[in-house]
């Protein structure tokens, strides 16, 4: 049995004082669940966030990452700078790959570095409206893991056009996406049924037992409604509910 993962991503939100808040009251609300909960702040408070999860078995991922060790890259952050800060990293969000140029083959790099420094990629994929789901979620997950021996992974299906729209994808095509993914991922070399895969893109606690009483969805990765301890704290809770 996979363990469940809750994992929320900040995205460029909170003040200092808000992340400290939030991150306490997600602390209070959600410890004692046996899901996995990651929580992704942005990074000039990522040891302000770590350091208020200290003593619990709550975790922190980073939202990206550089794939060199060091040197003349202004504005970037390695590997190596996140190690013993947080255990995963987000890798090929799709407001990455749309505003920042990320392509497959830089989320490869990102992929590799973090497998490389012992830091857990978050790996999402996901189409566009309009685009063929398992067409682009095959080329994403076979180029980010191309090169790559199988080391601890995370999958993400985040379709593009459910992100912060309020229009999450139906539970049954979602799961369809993810037995894709776990082909892609069977292909690639690893044990897919190792791998946790996550669906994203305006979950809530309305729509989100749907997801995780599917048999290939072991969680979410959770915008809008991290940003919020209480539902944050609620789909913890429901994932652990579908898995035990
Ligand atoms: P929303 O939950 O706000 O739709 O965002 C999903 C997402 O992009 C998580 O990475």
């Amino acid at each position: 049995m996979r363990r469940p993962i809750v994992a929320g991503n900040w995205k460029m939100n909170t003040t200092r004082s808000e992340a400290e808040e939030l991150v306490l009251a997600i602390r209070t609300l959600a410890a004692a669940a046996p899901t996995e909960v990651v929580v992704c702040p942005p990074y000039v408070w990522l040891e302000l966030v770590s350091r208020a999860l200290e003593g619990s078995n709550m975790k922190t991922g980073a939202q990206d990452v550089y794939w060199e060790d060091s040197g003349a890259f202004t504005g970037q952050v390695a590997v190596t700078q996140l190690v013993g800060m947080c255990e995963y990293v987000i890798v090929g969000h799709s407001e990455r790959r749309r505003l920042f140029g990320d392509t497959d083959e830089i989320v490869a790099r990102k992929v590799a570095a973090c497998m490389g420094a012992g830091l857990i990629p978050i790996l999402a994929v996901g189409e566009d409206a309009g685009d063929h789901a398992e067409e682009v979620v095959r080329r994403q997950v076979t180029t980010a893991l191309a090169g790559v021996t199988p080391h601890p992974l995370v999958a993400a299906y985040e379709p593009v056009w459910a992100i912060g729209t309020g229009d999450a994808a139906i539970p049954e095509y979602a799961q369809w996406v993810a037995t894709v993914i776990r082909d892609e991922l069977r292909i690639a070399g690893f044990d897919p049924q190792t791998v946790p895969v996550l669906y994203g893109g305006s979950v809530n606690p309305e729509n989100f037992p749907g997801f995780v009483a599917q048999p290939d969805i072991d969680g979410g990765l959770v915008g809008g409604v991290s940003l919020d301890a209480r539902k944050f704290a609620t789909l913890v809770e429901q994932a652990s509910t579908a898995a035990y």
